[in-house]
């Protein structure tokens, strides 16, 4: 069969590997230039993976502050920067207490800006749709294995 010409399907899912800190860095800043208003980034993954690093390196390059304090929100749940994009909201949801709790930190507010969150399983159905979600697998020493999905109209750049 002639191979079909012109059309290619969107790409769904990206798998990147980050063999050291800097590339995930690097990762963090290119997705930053892509992101507005409206997105959310879901940062799945287990402890360590290297959550909330992609979220500070994020968060760096969107405030154009390489010195920007960026703590884990894993007690205050969430932080708000403001950014050359507008307001970022971080999460981080392994402490949340079912949907009520979602509601107290201001999270459909949040979701008009750009929302970073760590545990997305926490959200359970309130797992918004058209977000871009990046799991963090751990490999040997400092890699790790990003698995990236649900931008389809803006995968290839982060290819
Ligand atoms: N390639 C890499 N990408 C990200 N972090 C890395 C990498 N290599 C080493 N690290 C280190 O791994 C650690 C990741 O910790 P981080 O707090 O970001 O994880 P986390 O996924 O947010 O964990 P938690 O579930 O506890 O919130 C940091 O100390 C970071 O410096
Ligand atoms: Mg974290």
């Amino acid at each position: 069969m002639a191979p079909r010409r012109g059309h290619f399907a969107a790409m769904d899912v990206l798998i990147r590997t980050l063999p050291d800190l800097a590339a995930t860095d690097a990762f963090a800043a290119r997705v930053a230039a892509l992101a507005r208003p409206g997105d959310v980034i879901l940062l799945d993954g287990p402890f360590g993976a290297g959550k909330t690093a992609f979220a500070r390196a994020f968060l760096r390059a969107a405030a154009g502050d390489a010195m920007l304090e960026v703590p884990s929100p894993s007690f205050t749940l969430v932080q708000s920067y403001d950014t050359r994009l507008g307001p970022v909201h971080h999460y981080d949801l392994w402490r949340l207490d079912g949907p009520e709790g979602l509601a107290e930190l201001g999270w459909d507010d949040a979701c008009a800006d750009i929302v970073l969150a760590e545990w997305p399983q926490r959200l359970g159905a309130l797992r918004p749709e058209g977000a871009l979600t990046i799991a963090l697998a751990l490999g040997a020493g400092e890699a790790r294995q990003a698995r990236i999905s649900g931008w389809n109209d803006r995968m290839e750049a982060l290819r």
